[in-house]
């Protein structure tokens, strides 16, 4: 055991840490100072006042309650084309697009760092076999998309994938397994987002997961800002050139990565941050939802919402929750390197959840009382960074093509549903290009045998690709 240094034991009696004082003063030299360097990356005073403001039930900053009743549905939307002109407009934005990627002002990035105890899969979500006929797994599905759109526009588009303590060595280890799926090593980036620690509900302490080390877990998508910023990679976008980064969700297969009307309505409008939504099947699903507070377009949290608000119409009989968050953003490279400017950090979110923790007398406790969550868990969202951008715009995706997320064990957006959306996108293509497959058969199309339906039709009529390659089963 060394001599506390006096100011760290300062800082954790004015919080009111006695039990980190006390595990620091019984460690072994190598793990106080493990403990230590965990210790020096808290931020007290910020974890303090969220623990008064949790458990006092008064406001804070991420929790204005009056939000669902300000909230007017969303006013600058591009609808799916439902006209000849709209879709001349849609036609015109993919152009741009497309003029973007093949200028390599485009990357990509996935965020690939949460937990997935949802679907209750062992590994990273990414890893997770989607592919209806081969199993092929989430990370490669998007990674033959990316090489497919890299062929198409005969550009670098980079992939930056942000993982996370809990997910990053066995994601890189599974790209390098798998030779990155063919896709050129070096043009892979993986970088951490940060953690946050977890806090005892009933006492503001902060828990501990093992004699030297803090609860900690990760800091949410919206870790997202400050974790490019560490890695160096606003700067290196900037240097090279990318203008625009297209991001998605890890466990969305049917994503249109680096779709180029997107981008492209993001680039005509001039956009720094720009959402896909689709419409929500009901006001009790399960998906934050874009609309306008005072002026500003926000997203509104599923959970955030009372049944009764969820289900709201305004004064002219307009739904006002209906435009769900696909979790698909455009951000302007320029508006990252601004947000980070700003040095101030995105709001942290709270949740009670039940944390194991090893208590006083030395032993793990895994609490389990679903009514009485033993911890308050930090997060920070990356769509808080909407009221932040002084020009933001909001495109509508084709639900049954864009958005078949896998989230859940069974039911709704489950594997089940994901996999069958897969094939049914498969079985329209091919129906599209003229070939009538019977139904009962499974069919999985590779994204590098095409990307969309006229790359599809192409392909086959000039019989690049045989209808024998496309999997069925
Ligand atoms: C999320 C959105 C919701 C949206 C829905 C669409 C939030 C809070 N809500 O809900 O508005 O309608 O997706 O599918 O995000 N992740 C990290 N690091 C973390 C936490 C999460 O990288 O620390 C990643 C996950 O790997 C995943 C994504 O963020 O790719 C979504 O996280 P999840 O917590 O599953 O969000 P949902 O509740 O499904």
């Amino acid at each position: 055991m060394s001599q506390l240094p006096h100011e760290i034991a300062h800082t954790l009696t004015h919080f009111q840490q006695p039990q980190l004082v006390l595990a620091l003063q019984t460690l072994p030299p190598e793990q106080q100072r493990q403990l230590l360097d965990q210790i020096q990356t808290v931020d007290f005073p910020m974890l303090r006042g969220i623990w008064q403001s949790a458990v006092s039930e008064t406001p804070s900053a991420t929790s204005d309650t009056d939000r669902p009743a300000r909230a007017r549905a969303p006013g600058n939307v591009v609808r799916q084309p439902g006209s000849t002109s709209d879709a001349e407009e849609w036609a015109n934005a993919g152009r741009v697009g497309e003029q973007a990627l093949r200028a390599g002002a485009v990357a990509i990035i996935t965020v690939a760092g949460g937990q997935g105890t949802r679907l209750g899969f062992e590994h990273p979500k990414g890893m997770f076999p989607i592919g209806p006929v081969t199993d092929r797994t989430l990370f490669q599905v998007f990674a033959e998309q990316i090489l497919a759109r890299r062929n198409r526009y005969q550009a670098a588009i980079p992939w930056l994938i942000m993982t996370s303590d809990a997910t990053h060595a066995e994601t890189v280890t599974f790209f390098r397994a798998n030779r990155f799926f063919g896709l050129d090593e070096t043009s892979v980036v993986f970088f951490q987002q940060g953690n946050l620690p977890a806090i005892d509900a009933a006492t503001g302490e902060l828990l501990l997961a093992g004699p030297a080390d803090l609860a900690l877990s990760p800091d949410g998508h919206g870790g997202l800002v400050m974790a490019l910023q560490n890695a160096g990679l606003i700067a290196r976008m900037q240097h090279d050139g990318i203008q625009h980064l297209f991001y998605h969700q890890v466990d969305n297969p049917t994503a249109i990565i680096a779709d180029p009307a997107l981008i492209g309505f993001h680039c005509l409008r001039q956009s720094q941050l720009t959402t896909c939504v689709v419409c929500k099947t009901s006001p009790t699903e399960r998906m934050g939802v874009l609309v306008d507070v005072d002026g500003h377009t926000e997203i509104i949290e599923y959970s955030e919402l009372t049944p009764e608000q969820a289900a709201g119409h305004d004064e002219s009989g307009q739904w006002i929750f209906w435009a769900g968050n696909t979790a698909i953003h455009v951000f302007d490279v320029a508006f990252l390197h601004h947000l980070t400017q700003k040095g101030s950090q995105l709001p942290i979110h709270v949740a009670r959840k039940n944390v194991a923790f090893f208590n006083s007398a030395g032993v793990l406790e895994q609490p389990s009382d679903p009514g009485r969550p033993n911890a308050i868990k930090l997060e920070r969202f990356i769509f808080d960074a909407l009221p932040l951008a002084t020009r933001t715009l909001i495109v509508e995706g084709d639900r049954q093509r864009e958005f078949n997320p896998v989230k859940n064990k069974s039911g709704n957006d489950s594997a089940a549903t994901s996999q069958a959306a897969l094939n049914r996108i498969a079985h329209q293509w091919l129906q599209t290009a003229g070939y009538s497959i019977p139904s009962d058969r499974i069919v999985e199309i590779s994204p590098l045998q095409a990307l969309d339906h006229m790359e599809l039709q192409q392909r086959l009529t000039a019989g690049i690709l045989n209808l024998n390659e496309i999997r069925m089963k």
